[in-house]
C-alpha cells in the first residue's frame, strides 16, 4: 500500500497514472468511480486539459434514482469530469440495460485498461456489497443500511437515498488489467487492512483484488 502525505497528493498520484495511461495508450478504456474519495482527482485531470478524444470509460455503478437529480452519479459525472473535457457524450457509458449489452461493450476490444475504485466502509468496491459473488456480473442490487448510512451526508435526509443501485460484478472487475484502489480517512484503514491483508472471503468484497495480480493500493489519512 502506498500512503500519500496528503490528500492532493493521493490525488496527483491517481492522476498522473490515469494520465500515463490516456497518453501512452490510444484508445483507453477506463473504469471510474464517484464518491468523494475521488473528487480531487478528477479536479487535478480537468486542470490538466488532457486530450480525452481517444478515451472511453465506464462508470463503475448508478443509483436507480431519476438521472437528472443532482446527486445521481450521471450528474456527478458530468459536473466533475465529462462537462469540463473533450471526451466525446458517446464514449463515457454507465450500468445501462440490458446488462449483457453493457458487458458486451466492456469486453469488447480487450476491456478495461485501467480501473479506479473507491472502498465502503463495509467492504464495498462498486456497489458490491457484502455477500456478492466472486462471480457476479452487472446487475441491480440492494444497498446495505451501512452504505445508505455513509451517503446519507449528500441527501438532505437518509430517507432520500436511493435503496437500490446497478454496479459493474466483481468478476466484471476482476477482469480490468489494471486495477488502483484509492482510499481516504482513518474510518477506510481498518476494512482496507482486512481486505488487503485477511481472508479471501465473499463478506469482504474487496478481500478479492488479493487474487489480481496488477492492484495498487493508495490511502491517505
Ligand atoms: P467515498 O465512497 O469515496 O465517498 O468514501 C467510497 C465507496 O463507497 O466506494
Amino acid at each position: 500500500m502506498i500512503v500519500s502525505k496528503s490528500y492532493n497528493e493521493l490525488s496527483s498520484t491517481v492522476a498522473d497514472m490515469v494520465e500515463t495511461q490516456i497518453k501512452e495508450h490510444s484508445p483507453s478504456k477506463l473504469g471510474l468511480p464517484t464518491g468523494s474519495t475521488p473528487l480531487g482527482m478528477y479536479e487535478e485531470l480537468v486542470n490538466r486539459k488532457l486530450d480525452w478524444s481517444n478515451t472511453i470509460t465506464f462508470n463503475l455503478d448508478v443509483y436507480l434514482m431519476n438521472i437528472n437529480h443532482p446527486e445521481s452519479y450521471q450528474s456527478y459525472m458530468r459536473k466533475n469530469l465529462f462537462d469540463r473535457t473533450n471526451i466525446y457524450p458517446n464514449h463515457y457509458h454507465f450500468p445501462f440495460r440490458p446488462f449483457s449489452a453493457f458487458e458486451d461493450k466492456i469486453a469488447g476490444s480487450m476491456g478495461i485498461d485501467l480501473c479506479i475504485l473507491g472502498i465502503g466502509t463495509n467492504g464495498h468496491i462498486a456497489f458490491n456489497e457484502p455477500g456478492s459473488s466472486f462471480q457476479s456480473r452487472t446487475r441491480v442490487v440492494e444497498l446495505s443500511e451501512q452504505t445508505i448510512k455513509d451517503n446519507s451526508r449528500f441527501f438532505d435526509s437518509i430517507d432520500e437515498v436511493p435503496t437500490q443501485a446497478i454496479t459493474m460484478g466483481l468478476g466484471t472487475i476482476m477482469e480490468a488489467k489494471k486495477i488502483i484502489l484509492m482510499a481516504r480517512g482513518q474510518s477506510k484503514l481498518n476494512i482496507l487492512n482486512v481486505a488487503m491483508n485477511g481472508e479471501v472471503t465473499e463478506d469482504v468484497p474487496a478481500s478479492i483484488l488479493q487474487n489480481h495480480d496488477n492492484v495498487e493500493v493508495l490511502y491517505c489519512e
